[in-house]
């Protein structure tokens, strides 16, 4: 993963599955980063979407780096078939990781980049002793299982306390944001100190198509 100033991670969760190939390949050409593959279990959310088998196919579609986001249970005996499937990153929740530290070390060891996502109601103190080991922090912006929710607020303060904690350590650490990300909520997260973007619904489902939803929440970064 190149590190630029900022990244744009659109969500497949919002993408037409019909036409899973294609739709990566109109945000790759857009100039999107990194795609992010939202993997859910029934169990830790209550939806299901993909598994190994798919994010193996979207590996082979594109040449950018797969975001991984895990939204299971017991993601330590799966970590090894997203990262044999392709994941460049593996982002866990502190949630369902009691042995959190041990399961950062495991995603490192299979030569991925290692995530530590937490939900909106986790304070960010719960991933302190673990942020040395990270490349990435996910701080979600929505509760997690769904496309397409509002927004919430006061995930703003989070970011800014994650930012400080990184900042303290000296960590090069990415802060990543995900769920209600549009070009109207974007340039306070980025002003808070995140620095990757996901967003499924804003891009994918934009009535002027994947590439100007791109383009909008650059632009509203860049005017800021
Ligand atoms: C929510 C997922 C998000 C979601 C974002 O559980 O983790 O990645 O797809 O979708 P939007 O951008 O529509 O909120
Ligand atoms: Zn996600």
């Amino acid at each position: 993963m190149n590190k630029k100033e900022f990244v744009i991670a659109p969500s497949l969760l919002a993408a037409d599955f019909t036409r899973l190939g294609e739709q990566i390949a109109e945000v790759e050409a857009a100039g999107a980063e990194w795609i992010h593959c939202d993997i859910m279990d029934g169990h830790f959310v209550p939806n299901i979407t993909m598994g190994p088998f798919i994010v193996y196919a979207c590996h082979r579609a594109t040449k950018l780096p797969l975001d991984v986001h895990l939204m299971i249970e017991k993601p330590e005996q799966l970590l090894k078939a997203y990262a044999e499937a392709g994941a460049a990153l593996l982002n866990v929740h502190v949630e369902t990781c009691p042995h959190l530290h041990n399961t950062l070390q495991q995603i490192k060891s299979l030569n991925c980049k290692a995530g530590v996502t937490i939900n909106p109601g986790t304070p960010a103190s719960f991933i302190k002793p673990v942020l040395h080991l990270v490349d990435l922090v996910l701080v979600m912006c929505v509760n997690p299982g769904f496309g397409g929710q509002e927004f919430l607020p006061e995930t703003i303060a989070k970011v800014a306390e994650v930012r400080q904690m990184l900042d303290e350590i000296n960590s090069p650490a990415w802060i990543e944001v995900d769920g209600g990300i549009t070009d109207e909520t974007i340039l306070s997260m980025w002003n808070a100190g995140a620095t990757a973007f996901v967003a499924g619904s804003f891009i994918f489902r934009n009535p002027n198509g994947s590439a100007a939803g791109i383009e909008a929440l650059r632009r509203a970064i860049i005017k800021g």
